[in-house]
């Protein structure tokens, strides 16, 4: 089985990504990198990819992919975008944070989406795919499921609240189950 580096120590993410690259050995960076993760100061959710892959590739010296991702809202020009985890202290203040700068924002206006970027990098190729889901963003939070802005993400997809849905529900439509699919499609052609 061809051996692939996953440039995360996120477990969560790691069982999601072996799942999907089932065909693949997938392996944690952890287990080269002693834990040490690059500074990820890219503009870009592109940018941050391809640090977190080359640095894995550099530590392991295996073709490797690294990941980035986060919300962007259309009203608030973008943003959280490459700042989500750090929009505020803990999630839930990232979440308040978010109603507050929506505050007086109309439903039609509050179009948003998750953008899942992975970099992939084997010394040779280096090449970026992505995924997206659509969906807008509620006027207070909704569920428990999930992580970080699930709760006031509203899926066009699903016709619901990411907070209410299963994760068999939100990993049929998530950026990141799209992102990794098309790595799949890329990977199949080298
Ligand atoms: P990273 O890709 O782990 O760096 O994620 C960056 C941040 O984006 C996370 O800390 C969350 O705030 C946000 N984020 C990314 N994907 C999701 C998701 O599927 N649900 C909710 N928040 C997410």
């Amino acid at each position: 089985m061809k051996k692939l580096v996953a440039a995360t120590h996120n477990k969560g993410k790691l069982a999601e990504m072996k799942k999907i690259l089932s065909e693949y050995d997938i392996i944690s960076v952890g287990e080269f990198d002693n834990g040490v993760e690059p500074i990820e100061d890219g503009e870009t959710f592109a940018e941050n990819a391809l640090i977190k892959a080359r640095s894995a590739y550099a530590s392991s010296n295996l073709p490797s992919f690294g990941d980035d991702s986060g919300l962007c809202v259309d009203a608030l020009n973008g943003a959280p975008g490459v700042y989500s985890a750090r929009f505020a202290e803990t999630p839930k203040a990232c979440n308040e944070r978010l109603l507050r700068e929506l505050e007086g924002v109309k439903e039609e206006d509050r179009t948003a989406r998750f953008i899942s970027v992975i970099a992939y990098v084997d010394g040779q190729t280096e090449f970026v795919v992505e995924g997206k889901c659509e969906g807008k963003i509620l006027f207070s939070e909704e569920g428990t499921e999930g992580f970080g802005y699930d709760p006031l993400f509203y899926s066009i997809d699903l016709n619901k609240p990411f907070g209410i849905a299963t994760m068999e529900e939100k990993n049929s439509v998530s950026h990141r189950a799209r992102a990794i699919a098309e790595l799949k499609k890329k990977l199949m052609t080298l």
